[in-house]
């Protein structure tokens, strides 16, 4: 879900120009919205699942804070989702418990 008319701002007249994979799902999105934005507009409500019980977890604060919306992107884990920006060709899958790094050689 996207404000598309806003009573200040106006018309939003971005366009969808970026492609994102998410768990090897291509998904359209606007190139500098939040990345949790993003896949809300796609219907995306599980960002991670929680260390020890495995539950759902999705954007909370929605500004940095809370740490709910950590996925891993382009291989980095816990990106906090809600702040930041998409990229075209971003990789993001959903980040089970703590999240793993690749072992770089
Ligand atoms: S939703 Fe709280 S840090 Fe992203």
């Amino acid at each position: 879900m996207r404000v598309k008319h806003h009573p200040i701002l106006g018309e939003d007249r971005r366009k969808e120009d970026a492609t994102i994979i998410v768990d090897g799902r291509k998904i359209k999105a606007i190139a500098g919205e939040p990345i949790a934005a993003a896949l809300m507009a796609a219907g995306i409500r599980v960002f991670r699942k929680t260390p020890k019980k495995n539950q759902p977890r999705g954007v909370f604060c929605a500004i940095g804070r809370c740490t709910d919306c950590v996925m891993t992107v382009n291989g980095i884990p816990n990106v906090r989702t809600c702040v930041t920006p998409v990229e075209d060709g971003m990789v993001i899958e959903t980040q089970n418990g703590l999240g793993k790094w690749r072992e770089i050689r």
